[in-house]
């Protein structure tokens, strides 16, 4: 990423707490820095009790110091405006700072991410605090970029405090216009739920069992653009005091709290924090997804923010990072679009509430293992700035749509439902079908599909332009919300493929069910209506027939999860469920629509039928489908006419990879290679066509 005033080069370095350290050792910081060749530190990112020590002083003498040191020493600064951890006086002085949990308890000052979204008092302190650093910072040479708050809503997503509830009444009111619309739409006419006035609706606890999904599903979009709004005030104030400096915030790799797609007009670069579990041999998969996520959101390169150097602590079970582990996360993040390797945090804390974390200089010191590695991939990093900038282009794009997500999953971001916790969803969210479907659960289930055949995927919401695309997915679009219709019918006609998955097309954006068979609007495209969903128990399964040949698929296969009786209009049947009741009802249609072709899926099918799907796929589309040794993930980033193809060995053992024709430079070892490409274990390589 180019950041002011530097050339092209990948960022390197971490978050830096240096004010829990006496100042003797901010030397020592710097020695190690330059060793490990770190370019760029987030710091200030929770200081604000002693950049605010009251409410009329601020003290920036320490981290004008701090500033000063590192500019001297050619490191950027990302500058944290330290408001994600908002100082005890301020909680004690404003009593609507700490956010009210689902008891009508609010929660105990004494930690970090304890404010309430929608707290005046908080509100206006953060303006104040962004306002005076903007000014104070402003034409500081370190100032590289700007890094508002930190994670929103990873522990304060849900607040329900009278704050919030009268802000909820008035955007209520916005949205409705008058109370009986409200009533209307959310259909409080059943267990006499009406409201007269809009001071009478309440926030929506806990109460008894099944509760009105609208009210739930509003209050949730609600919230979610409070910590939008809640960004602006930062955003705003910044950007009018520093135009020329770029702003991010980093977002944490849990999308369901928020709507990230509120942000993308309001963020110069996206970034990323991101905690794999070492001990999961597929973590790479969930964090191949996340990445597409972040760099998609943008359409262009993101900052990994951070990650550990090794464990983390708060899994249950936090095991290290074994040698090259490190590494090897690292070059997935670049070669999935980041144009940066950064930490939490740089030296690893001595006392307070993360001691047990891993960090960039351990507790043993600059002789460790860990700063070995750290200090080898900064030096690798320094050879490989052509890298920044480039992109990866994906012809495959997977809707994500918050609202069908709340919606299908639990409002409350408590994230996948279970059979285990199944009291505790029923009281906290509407009822629903089956607690075996899992909106997210759903996406993932996709990515994968595709990423197990290295075929890069792009994450979006429907309103960004789909005409870069030839397929796409949208697993799951339970809400189907105006101008989505007239969105896919266009893209098909064009001819694009479009996917569409069980249980989609049942409500419009008020949660108001679609008569006359689901798939709503979706049916002309689709050409299929649906008439009864039979969701399958526990284990369940149905097979899925093909009774004739179809190129690419065998014949038979398995769906769990969810059947569905349906009738195609248009489409053709390709497969038929052939177990129970529905037996040789449609479960693989195929509807010709203009120069396109949309494809329904009444059920969560088995892994080959995914596989033979997306061969079936690339063949229409001309994808390539590079063959590959298991656990060897490929992607490929591109600059104009320039590739860079990253080799990645997430393999327990060494992997021999056989190379398209052609001859390739190794950016990382300088050697000319062809034909076959040996990967050690966690091995990497990036190609550049020679
Ligand atoms: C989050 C936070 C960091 C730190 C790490 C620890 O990502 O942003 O401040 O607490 O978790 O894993």
């Amino acid at each position: 990423m180019m950041i002011r005033g530097r050339s092209r080069r990948i960022i390197f370095g971490g978050d830096y707490f240096p004010e829990q350290w006496p100042e003797a050792t901010w030397q020592e910081d710097i020695r190690l820095m330059k060793q490990a060749n770190v370019n760029m530190v987030s710091i200030g990112i929770f200081s604000w009790a002693l950049l605010q020590p009251d409410e009329d002083t601020f003290t920036f003498d320490w981290l004008d110091r701090v500033m000063d040191l590192l500019a001297s020493n050619d490191i950027d600064v990302c500058l944290g405006t330290a408001t994600a951890a908002q100082p005890n006086w301020l909680t004690r002085k404003y009593d609507d700072v700490l956010f009210v949990g689902e008891n009508d308890q609010r929660v105990a000052y004494g930690s970090r991410q304890t404010y309430c979204v929608n707290s005046p008092s908080y509100r206006k302190a953060v303006r104040r605090l962004a306002e005076e650093m903007a000014t104070h910072y402003k034409d500081h040479k370190a100032l590289a970029l700007w890094h508002i708050n930190n994670e929103y809503a990873n522990k304060n997503s849900m607040c329900f405090c009278k704050n919030c509830e009268k802000a909820f009444q008035r955007w209520l009111q916005n949205k409705y216009g008058t109370i009986d619309n409200l009533n209307e739409c959310w259909g409080t006419i059943f267990w006499s739920e009406n409201y007269r006035s809009w001071d009478e609706i309440n926030t929506p606890q806990m109460s008894a069992g099944g509760r009105n999904g609208t009210k739930l599903l509003d209050y949730k979009r609600f919230l979610s653009e409070s910590f939008f709004t809640l960004y602006l005030e930062e955003y705003n104030v910044i950007r009018s005091i520093t135009p020329q400096v770029p702003i991010t915030t980093n977002f944490e790799a849990d999308w369901s709290k928020f709507d990230h797609y509120l942000f993308r007009d309001h963020l110069d670069v996206a970034s990323l924090n991101l905690y794999p579990d070492p001990g999961n041999p597929a973590a790479y998969k969930w964090s191949a997804l996340r990445h597409s996520m972040m760099r998609s959101l943008l359409q262009k390169p993101f900052i990994l923010m951070e990650q550990a150097p090794s464990q983390v602590d708060w899994y249950p079970v936090n095991v290290p990072k074994p040698p090259g582990l490190m590494r090897l996360w690292s070059y997935q993040a670049l070669a999935h679009g980041s144009d940066s390797v950064m930490f939490f945090q740089w030296r690893a804390s001595k006392k307070g509430a993360e001691k047990y974390h891993s960090a960039m200089v351990p507790h043993f010191g600059e002789k460790s293992r860990v700063f070995q590695e750290v200090s080898d991939l900064g030096q690798e990093l320094t050879q490989l700035a052509e890298i920044a900038g480039s992109n990866v282009d994906a012809k495959v794009a997977l809707l994500l749509d918050s609202d069908s997500w709340w919606s299908v999953d639990s409002p409350y971001g408590f994230g996948s439902k279970s059979l285990q916790n199944e009291v505790f969803w029923m009281s906290n969210a509407q009822p629903f079908p089956s607690v075996l479907v899992s909106y997210f659960g759903e996406l993932e289930y996709y990515y994968e599909a595709f990423h197990a055949l290295n075929i890069p995927v792009d994450v979006i919401s429907a309103d960004y332009d789909l005409s870069k695309y030839k397929v796409v997915v949208a697993p799951l679009m339970h809400m189907v919300k105006t101008g989505f219709k007239e969105t896919i019918e266009g893209f098909v006609r064009q001819g694009g493929t479009f996917i569409a998955t069980y249980f989609t097309g049942v409500i419009d954006e008020n949660v108001g069910v679609f008569l006359g068979g689901y798939l709503g609007p979706l049916k002309d495209v689709l050409g299929v209506k649906v008439e009864e969903y039979c969701p399958l128990p526990p284990g369940g399964k149905n097979r899925i027939s093909f009774p004739q040949a179809v190129d690419g698929f065998q014949n038979v296969y398995q769906g769990s999860i969810w059947g569905e009786v349906a009738h195609t209009t248009t489409a053709k049947p390709l497969a038929y469920f052939e177990d129970d009741y529905y037996a040789g009802s449609p479960c693989f249609t195929e509807n010709r629509y203009g120069q396109g072709r949309a494809y329904y899926i009444a059920t969560r099918p088995n892994e080959d039928f995914m596989r033979d799907l997306i061969h079936h796929l690339a063949t229409i589309h001309h994808i390539e489908v590079p063959v590959l040794p298991a656990e060897v993930e490929l992607v490929t980033r591109s600059r104009e006419t320039k590739k860079f193809y990253f080799y990645l060995n997430h393999a327990d053992g060494e992997r021999k990879v056989k190379l398209p024709q052609g001859k390739y430079r190794d950016l990382l070892s300088g050697a000319v290679c062809q034909d076959t490409l040996k990967l050690e274990r966690y091995g990497v390589s990036i190609l550049t066509d020679v």
